[in-house]
């Protein structure tokens, strides 16, 4: 029996950014890749999380980055593919993690609640793997994953700019996919239903939520951050290379299921 080439299953040695990555799925991923021999750089705005996630990971052994800024601010991102550049010489995979959502009806959605999901959500997905472009080429191809969510697929109540801004990034996957094949540039997104973080927190502590959530569920659970990070990890792998412009649900079933008869 002939053996798979070594690091068909593994990130080791590459070179991973990751939006957001102090808590819930941005740190369940960045801890994957770290366990699978990635070096890591995250970013997320509180500077003592990120701080404190590159110790702890640092602590382990393992190489891990960090800086404190808002990926839905221009000079941030800036900043951020500047530093990877200057550490690395070049960058393996992105994902652009980092999201946040207001829930509303729609006529009750402020401008500036409006710019600030479609620019943390969307523009920072955009421009990130834009200005990341020059260095996964040079890395003689890479990986972007971004985390989209079953709101980009179908309707869930989540309020609207949160939809529109994950079913525009899925799309986005498809573009860049289809512009940067050629690169050796796969690109590919992840699009989880609830999954127990703190930004799903907040709605599942309430018990009827969680009832409604769970029944909608074939799987009858919440996921947990590292079943996306495994997912988002595999798609970076030299195992999923013919694999570009795909969006991954990672849902339990959730999307599978139109119509249960009682
Ligand atoms: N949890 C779910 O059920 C679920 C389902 C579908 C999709 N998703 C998507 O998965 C992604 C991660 O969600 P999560 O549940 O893990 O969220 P979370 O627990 O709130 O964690 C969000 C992470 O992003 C960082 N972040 C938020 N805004 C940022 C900004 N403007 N600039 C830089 N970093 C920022 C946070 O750190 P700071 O606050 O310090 O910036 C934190 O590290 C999001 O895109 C979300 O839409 C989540």
């Amino acid at each position: 029996m002939t053996e798979k080439p070594a690091g068909t299953w593994s990130l080791k040695g590459k070179k991973a950014l990751i939006t957001g990555g102090t808590r819930g799925i941005g740190a369940a991923v960045a801890e994957e890749f770290l366990s699978l021999g990635a070096d890591v750089f995250i970013v997320a705005r509180s500077e003592p999380d990120v701080n404190s996630r590159v110790d702890e990971w640092t602590a382990k052994g393992w190489q891990a980055r960090g800086m404190a800024g808002d990926v839905g601010e221009a000079r941030v991102r800036e900043t951020v593919i500047t530093r990877v550049g200057k550490y690395w010489g070049k960058l393996d995979i992105l994902v652009n993690n980092a999201g946040t959502n207001v829930r509303k009806k729609t006529p009750a959605y402020t401008d500036e609640e409006y710019d600030l999901i479609l620019k943390t959500n969307l523009t920072s997905a955009f421009d990130m793997s834009r200005r990341a472009y020059p260095l996964l080429k040079s890395a003689g191809g890479g990986s972007i994953v971004n985390v989209a969510s079953v709101a980009g697929l179908t309707g869930l109540g989540t309020g609207s700019p949160y939809a529109m801004s994950k079913a525009a990034m899925i799309q986005l996957t498809r573009a860049l996919a289809a512009e940067w094949g050629a690169d050796e540039i796969r690109v590919n997104a992840v699009a989880p239903w609830y999954i127990r973080t703190p930004l799903a927190e907040g709605v599942l502590r309430r018990p009827e939520y969680l009832a409604s959530v769970l029944a909608r569920t074939p799987m009858g659970r919440i996921g947990e951050p590292e079943e996306v990070a495994a997912a988002v990890a595999f798609l970076c792998m030299s195992a999923a290379s013919y694999i570009t412009g795909v969006c991954l649900p990672v849902d339990g079933g959730f999307l599978s299921s139109g119509f249960t008869p009682p």
